[in-house]
């Protein structure tokens, strides 16, 4: 556990850059606000950017450059400052389907995926894996969702079992928000806590201290 929202982003910056050091290859970003911070730091380190390439964990079916793409918020903090080998935005402005279809045929021949950075929400779920939702049982490397209930309702995700087979995944969560997610995770009832050997980096108000 670390002190402060600050030292999350920090711990995961290192821990990222250490994972690309060691040969990791493919990096695959997360949605939400929490690693905003981490992906500016991991701007700042040194990392051989020439051999990454960039992949997403979801999307929100929004063209790129819209408020709520997962994509733009990567570009701005991050991949707008370093100039990795290769980017691979998921089409999620296709739709879902369309969207998931597209993306399973570039992740294809990049299975299993290196690392993944996942946040986590208040209700446990990761990506865009929510609990007692029929996307847990999605086959297939990539899913479309059309009724997200954390908005908005259409999304395109890795699938459990894709986040489930990559060699590394870091679980980034602050803030006592996410308290309750983390104390649900530990005992394995919500899709956040479903990745066996999965890193968890939380602050103490999100480790409910
Ligand atoms: C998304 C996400 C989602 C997110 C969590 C946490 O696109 O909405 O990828 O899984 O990571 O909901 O979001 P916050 O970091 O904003 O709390």
């Amino acid at each position: 556990m670390l002190d402060t929202p600050e030292a999350v982003a920090e711990a995961g910056a290192k821990a990222i850059a250490l994972a690309l050091k060691n040969g990791a290859r493919t990096l695959v970003l997360a949605g939400g606000t929490t690693p905003e911070r981490c992906y500016e730091l991991l701007a700042e380190m040194e990392v051989v950017w020439a051999k990454v390439t960039i992949l997403f964990g979801d999307e929100r079916c929004v063209p790129p450059d819209h408020p709520d793409s997962n994509y733009r918020v990567a570009r701005e903090k991050l991949l707008d400052k370093v100039s990795p080998a290769t980017v691979h935005r998921m089409p999620a402005e296709l739709g879902p389907d369309e969207g998931a279809k597209e993306y399973a045929q570039t992740i294809a021949n990049l299975v299993p995926l290196d690392l993944v950075i996942l946040g986590v929400g208040e209700d446990g779920h990761t990506a865009s894996l929510f609990p007692n939702h029929p996307i847990l049982q999605a086959t297939g490397l990539v899913a479309g969702i059309k009724n997200s209930p954390k908005p908005p309702p259409e999304r395109v995700t890795l699938t459990l079992e894709t986040i489930q087979a990559a060699k590394q995944v870091i679980v980034l969560a602050t803030g006592k928000g996410k308290a309750e997610a983390v104390a649900l995770a530990k005992r394995g009832e919500v899709p956040s806590g479903m990745i066996a050997g999965a890193q968890w980096l939380i602050d103490r108000a999100a480790a409910g201290r």
